[in-house]
């Protein structure tokens, strides 16, 4: 099938402000839009410019304003989007060019909520255990690819670009609710902060925006319920 892409370029070097370009091409209906990206990079514009690396739905590298809503342009297919569509860079972020965001800010906030597990207990002969149940406690966020979708979809965010948002709460979530981890209090104190949870309205676009179906909502109001638990 004909394709007709519309992508929000902008290159600081050249242009005043972004501008829209369009680009048609042949395609499968089941091709994903990623490999669209690709026809336009190697056979049309060179100097197109996104972010992409797995090609398989790990990476998290290539998450776009696609058709008005968030996703990973490898995973989205054209037969979802039909034959027009509308690509832009993942708003509330700095546009370094074209589709490429600046993520600095991102994963400063990802590093601000300590992602990584907190045990100074003596080093245990063989692993670290744990039940079936307590490891399924956390699983669901064990599997965010750090794509943002999540929180640049987020009208908090984009209201107040200084809240953590909703992925650096996910990977809070991760190890709050890990039995291994001695670290849940210092956590909850960072995400008990003006900028933290508290910010959530649940509006639900984080979990709309996920493309690893996290029930992102519920991870946030767990941690708020757990900020709130201690206190009392
Ligand atoms: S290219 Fe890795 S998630 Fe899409």
């Amino acid at each position: 099938m004909q394709v007709q892409l519309k992508i929000l370029r902008y290159d600081p070097e050249r242009d005043q402000k972004p501008h829209w370009e369009r680009y048609t091409v042949e395609a499968e209906p089941t091709a994903p839009l990623l490999s669209l990206l690709h026809t336009v990079k190697w056979e049309q514009d060179g100097s197109l410019t996104f972010r992409r690396s797995c090609a398989h739905g790990v990476c998290g590298s290539d998450a776009m304003l696609i058709n008005g809503r968030n996703r990973l342009a490898c995973k989205i297919r054209i037969d979802q989007l039909g034959s027009k569509v509308s690509i832009a860079p993942l708003p509330g972020l700095r546009v370094i060019k074209d589709l490429v965001v600046d993520m600095e800010d991102f994963f400063a906030k990802y590093r601000s909520v300590m992602p990584f597990q907190v045990d100074d207990g003596p080093m245990p002969a063989r692993e670290r255990l744990q039940s079936p149940e307590d490891r399924a406690r956390y699983d669901d966020t064990t599997k965010c690819i750090l794509c943002a979708a999540c929180t640049t979809s987020c009208p908090s965010f984009w209201a107040k670009d200084s809240y953590v948002g909703p992925a650096a709460i996910v990977n809070a979530h991760r190890f709050i609710f890990d039995s291994r981890d001695e670290g849940a209090e210092e956590r909850l104190e960072i995400l008990a902060d003006a900028d933290g949870v508290w910010r959530c309205r649940t509006v639900f676009n984080c979990t709309d925006a996920c493309p690893r179906g996290i029930q992102i909502t519920r991870a946030i109001l767990e941690v708020s319920s757990a900020i709130v638990e201690r206190r009392v």
